[in-house]
């Protein structure tokens, strides 16, 4: 099973690898590639993102057409993550704030991948730290699994000295989905919230 795992997870990494050299060869480079204000277009063919259901910080189900007309921007992450998903969070409410109004038609998701420890309550605790517009998405180990999967987020539990106590390795990017649900663009780890927040204006001004 442990194996079946490790396959999977390699798979899904070599998929993004793939991606990221075919933007990468098409680019030359994504630093000088226009695509670095308006993130990453996946190319034709590979599809991210798509239907979920999981559970909201108030224990109540919802699906990805909950969200339906509004953009989202989803990050996956897990609450106990000590440096990558604090920073990436501060990015995204960094950005929104950096757009005014805009950011009234963007819904920031956080979606956990450690539903064990993050339950609605955690979660509820943990999004308010950054800002009262995110939502914390958790659900049961096969719902997260799934919307991870649509995602093509890469997770696993990493050096566990107790049940209770570990780390996740995880994959990090920033996902921005259209009003029709639409996967839009994909956003690197450690863009500026400047950055973001261009993209997220080029991209709103292209429209839905
Ligand atoms: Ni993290």
């Amino acid at each position: 099973m442990l194996k079946t795992i490790r396959y999977a997870a390699f798979a899904v990494i070599a998929a993004l690898a793939v991606v990221w050299g075919v933007v990468w060869w098409r680019g030359g480079g994504i630093a000088q590639f226009g695509l670095d204000n308006l993130g990453i277009s996946v190319p034709g063919g590979v599809s991210v993102g798509g239907p979920f259901t999981l559970v909201d910080t108030t224990g109540a189900t919802v699906t990805d057409a909950t969200f339906r007309g509004r953009w989202m921007l989803v990050y996956f992450g897990y609450t106990y993550c000590p440096d990558v998903c604090p920073t990436e969070l501060q990015t995204v409410v960094a950005a929104l704030d950096t757009i005014g109004p805009l950011a009234e038609r963007i819904v920031p998701v956080f979606i956990t991948i450690d539903p064990e420890r993050d339950t609605p309550a955690a979660l509820a605790e943990y999004v308010k730290l950054f800002d009262d517009r995110l939502v914390g998405l958790t659900g049961t180990k096969d719902q997260v699994a799934a919307a991870a999967r649509a995602y093509r987020v890469y997770y696993a539990r990493a050096n566990a000295t107790s049940t209770t106590a570990y780390l996740m390795d995880h994959s990090s990017f920033i996902y921005l989905i259209g009003p029709d649900g639409a996967f839009r663009a994909l956003f690197r780890q450690g863009m500026s919230a400047t950055d973001l927040a261009d993209a997220l204006k080029a991209r709103l001004a292209a429209g839905g």
